[in-house]
């Protein structure tokens, strides 16, 4: 058996016995020796949800995170690690991605060992005390944006640094997706629009809505199209962003970052990659990371009526590593699936692409939406540029310009597939096995319907 027929035969092991925290590691190892990282990074972070592997598949993580370049998340799981247990492996591994953060400052005197080795960072990054403005200036400020609006007079231009997103978007750019949009309406946009009735019905606006999904169905895009709906300010943060920028000075930074969106209201405060906050659990409450999250939950709770411009969006492809505390009630308690286009909205969003391209318009698109099950926006877009491509390379080397066809449609076709697979193959599992309260009710219906339970 060759390595790809050793992976399939695992896959479908696993897809009838997905409790073998054995055999994903097995997986894992296969999937490395086939030079693919991401995919085992994914096996082996489905070994570490079982008890019997959890511990053995954790070290392995944070060894393939920190190869992988995702230091954020390498170091808060080698920090739950070793609170757990002290572990010399780990500990050199935890060095290991200190140092390669390199500039990131942990000022948290809380920290125990780790800690020590940050400060030592630190001092590298600090601008030496007689260095010139000029030179200060000049530098990436690795906390400065904090230190602003944390200080007792808030710094106007602070806020300059984010993407505001001037670029409009409303949900009619957002294909399909019809369901979505009504809960949006109801739970986010009507509660802001008509306050007073909401009231009468004893609801107050505060809380969140959890977006989860396979990546490229639009999650992102829906934030901001909620922005767009209410002529509202769109502040996109990502997690990883957070901690790996503002290491040791989340917590201000977050408290800075809400305090922004109530004075600039209103404001749709939109967290990304929200699961980096999940890997938490486990940790001891000196950590740094346990600060981070009561900052978060406490912005979040208690201040609700200060919270009433103030719209909150997370996303997240992987809801099973949020942290549970996110989903009580008034914080993220509501939580909506985001899947990849139907067949209409596939129609609406290869259209609109195809118009874009020299005989676009002319190709059949209903043969093309029959070929496209499961693609996500995302994947739909780079079909079309596949599409494009070819056609492009036929126009520079002739010189003249040739038309998309539907040759080229149908050769990108055959080099592309759904992305969105895999992570039905994962949600599948969480779905089956952790489906606690039923919070993932809606997943296990849709892959039902699209047979792949
Ligand atoms: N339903 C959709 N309608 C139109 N475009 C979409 C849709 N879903 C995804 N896209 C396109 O794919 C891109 C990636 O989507 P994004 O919102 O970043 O996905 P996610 O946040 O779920 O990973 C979007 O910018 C958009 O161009
Ligand atoms: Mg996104």
């Amino acid at each position: 058996m060759n390595n790809d027929a050793v992976i399939q035969a695992l896959r479908q092991a696993l897809a009838a016995d997905p409790r073998n925290g054995p055999l994903w590691i097995h997986l894992a190892d296969q999937l490395m020796a086939g030079g693919d990282r991401a995919g085992a990074i994914e096996a082996v972070r489905m070994s570490t949800q079982i008890r019997e592997t959890a511990r053995a598949a954790g070290k392995r993580l944070v060894s393939l995170l920190r190869e992988d370049g995702q230091l954020a998340e390498a170091l808060i799981r080698a920090e739950a690690l070793l609170d757990d247990d002290e572990d010399p492996d780990l500990r050199a591994e935890l060095e290991l991605i200190l140092e390669l953060r390199g500039g990131a400052v942990a000022s948290d005197a809380d920290l125990s060992a780790p800690a020590e080795i940050a400060a030592e960072d630190a001092d590298d990054v600090e601008p030496a005390a007689e260095s010139s403005a000029a030179e200060e200036e000049a530098r990436e400020p690795a906390l400065a944006p904090i230190a602003a609006p944390g200080a007792d007079e808030p710094d106007e231009n602070w806020a300059d640094q984010f993407d505001w997103g001037d670029l409009r978007v409303t949900f009619s750019d957002v294909a399909g997706l019809d369901d979505v949009k009504k809960q949006i309406n109801l739970r986010i946009i009507a509660p802001f629009t008509n306050p007073d009735v909401y009231r009468a019905f004893g609801r107050d606006g505060g809380g969140g809505l959890l977006m989860y999904g396979p990546p490229g169905c639009g999650k992102t895009y829906l934030a901001r199209a909620t922005a767009g709906e209410l002529s509202a300010r769109f502040v996109s943060v990502s997690i990883h962003e957070i901690i790996d920028k503002y290491w040791g000075e989340s917590e201000k930074y977050v408290h800075a970052l809400f305090e922004d969106a109530r004075s600039n209201s209103p404001t749709v405060l939109f967290f990304d990659e929200f699961d980096a906050l999940g890997a938490s659990r486990g940790r001891g409450d000196n950590s740094f990371w346990r600060v981070f999250v009561d900052q978060m939950l406490q912005e979040m709770d208690g201040v609700d009526s200060r919270n009433r411009d103030v719209l909150l969006f997370a996303a997240t492809n992987m809801p099973w590593n949020v942290d549970p505390a996110f989903r009580r009630p008034g914080r993220f308690d509501r939580v909506l699936l985001v899947t990849p286009p139907d067949a209409e909205a596939r129609r609406q969003i290869l259209t609109k692409h195809l118009a874009e391209m020299p005989g676009g318009r002319a190709l059949d698109v209903d043969a093309i939406v029959a070929k496209t099950e499961l693609y996500t926006g995302a994947d739909l877009r780079h079909l079309c540029e596949r599409a494009g491509e070819a056609a492009l390379e036929l126009s520079l080397t002739s010189g003249e310009i040739h038309d998309v066809t539907q040759a080229h449609v149908k050769a990108a076709l055959g080099k592309t597939q759904s992305t969105a697979l895999e992570w039905f193959a994962t949600a599948r599992n969480h779905a089956r096995y952790a489906n606690e309260g039923g919070q993932y009710d809606d997943l296990v219906s849709y892959l039902k319907a699209i047979r792949k339970w």
